[in-house]
């Protein structure tokens, strides 16, 4: 397949961009310092673009199978509108140019339970942007599937449990080389079309 990343820079993004070329997809990487990823392959093209940009985003996505975003503001607690604005530019871009298949990272703090309320309280300015993006990704009318998982990690293994409309039990952190098995799952296997899934360890 042919594969569009938002937020390729990151840490989870070169992790998809690691993993997608190596199960045979070509990867357009659309990032806006292509510098940071030194990462060379025949089936990976880096793009210089601007993630909240519609029309940008509209050429550049062109004849491409599927959208995954692991975008992320770079600090946390400041307000941002980065993801909301983005999700809104790229679901437009999408529609325009009949791509459907579109996978995001979100967080597992979205679901109910305390400890999630205290996260959500922590980083309302980041949750309150993650949550309007949902929104515009809910409401797109694309295949969409959100990504919710807990805490992220540095650590070597692709395996996660998931479970649709809720976090897994017990799931408190997950590496972000599974969250990416996890994103490219889902389109290779063409599941969790217009749903939430909780990811953990
Ligand atoms: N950290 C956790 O424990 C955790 C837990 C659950 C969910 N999540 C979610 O997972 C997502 C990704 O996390 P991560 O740790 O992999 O992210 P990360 O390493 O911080 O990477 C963020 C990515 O977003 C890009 N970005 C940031 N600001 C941008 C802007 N203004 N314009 C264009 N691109 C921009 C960065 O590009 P540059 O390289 O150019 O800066 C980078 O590619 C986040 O949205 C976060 O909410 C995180």
């Amino acid at each position: 397949m042919k594969l569009f990343v938002i937020g390729a820079t990151g840490r989870t993004g070169l992790e998809i961009v690691q993993q997608a070329p190596a199960r045979g997809h070509h990867v357009t990487a659309f990032v806006r310092s292509p510098e940071s990823i030194t990462l060379r392959n025949e089936r990976l093209t880096v793009l210089k673009g601007n993630a909240i940009d519609e029309n940008q985003l509209f050429k550049a996505m062109q004849s491409h199978d599927a959208v995954l975003s692991a975008l992320g503001p770079r600090e946390v607690f400041k307000p941002s509108s980065l993801l909301y604005d983005s999700a809104f530019a790229t679901t437009r871009a999408m529609k325009r140019s009949g791509v459907e298949r579109l996978v995001v990272l979100s967080a597992a703090a979205h679901f109910p339970g305390i400890p999630n309320r205290i996260v959500s309280f922590i980083l309302r300015n980041h949750m309150r942007d993650s949550l309007r993006m949902e929104e515009v990704v809910q409401n797109s009318g694309l295949d969409w599937t959100i990504a919710r998982p807990p805490r992220l990690t540095e650590q070597d293994y692709t395996t996660y449990r998931s479970r649709e409309d809720a976090a897994p039990k017990m799931g408190f952190s997950l590496s972000r080389k599974a969250v990416a098995a996890f994103m490219l799952d889902a389109i290779e296997q063409k599941k969790h079309f217009h749903k939430i899934v909780g990811i953990a360890k």
